[in-house]
């Protein structure tokens, strides 16, 4: 599918079956989750548009290029996506940050709203969206209809590891953007979650269960 990017960087591979790992604690799993954000970041960027500038050096005026076009926004769909907020923002200081606030109901896996709170005039940004983990594709659908609903159209979904589901669900609720992601991994299970996976991203970003 062509609105799907899947990395294949050895260093993306390597940190992602760290990631992976029962065994890997929380400070760890923190700490990959932002590096691995910040490489898929940097390989995603590649087509960000450059012109010419003139600047002057120590010995001499030269042109030179620098970034083009639009500021970026960066949203991370809560709680998971924040683990992703300073890989982007490492390399991209500059970026506005809004917050989506979405739980996935148990039962029904339907997402559910408790939290919006975008930056201003998001037509004029590049808005990437980020969460850790795409199952169903619900929370990352519902997240950009937000976006869409209050002016953004130049959108980037980035996710850790993607289900086929969730990709399917996804491009077909939203085939304009592009979808960023570190694996695409088997199935979903019975209950919605991953396999192989890393279980509950939320819960092993911030320790709690
Ligand atoms: C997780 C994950 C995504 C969502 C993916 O969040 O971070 O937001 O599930 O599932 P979906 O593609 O089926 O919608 P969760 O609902 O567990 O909330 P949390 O981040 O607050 O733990
Ligand atoms: N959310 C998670 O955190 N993990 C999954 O496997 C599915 C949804």
């Amino acid at each position: 599918m062509k609105n799907v990017t899947v990395f294949d960087h050895p260093l993306i591979q390597h940190k992602i079956s760290i990631l992976r790992k029962i065994e890997t604690g929380n400070k760890e799993f923190r700490e990959l989750v932002e590096e691995i954000t910040m490489l898929m970041c940097y390989e995603s960027l590649r087509d960000l548009s450059l012109e010419e500038v003139e600047i002057t050096t120590p010995i001499t005026k030269t042109t030179t290029k620098m970034l083009a076009g639009r500021k970026m926004a960066v949203v991370p769909i809560l709680r998971a996506g924040l683990g992703m907020v300073n890989g982007v923002l490492n390399l991209v200081p500059a970026a506005k940050v809004g917050h989506i606030g979405l739980y996935r109901d148990e039962e029904t896996l339907e997402p559910q709203e408790y939290y919006c709170k975008l930056p201003a005039n998001l037509e004029t940004r590049d808005v990437f969206v980020v969460d850790p983990m795409l199952a169903t594709g619900g929370s990352a659908a519902a997240a950009i209809d937000f976006i869409k609903q209050r002016g953004g159209d130049n959108i980037r979904f980035m996710c850790i590891i993607a289900a086929p589901e969730g990709i399917e669900a996804l491009s077909k609720a939203h085939p304009d953007i592009q979808i960023y992601c570190g694996h695409v991994d088997e199935k979903l299970n019975e209950h919605g979650y991953i396999v192989p996976g890393l279980g509950d991203a939320g819960d092993r970003i911030f320790g709690t269960k």
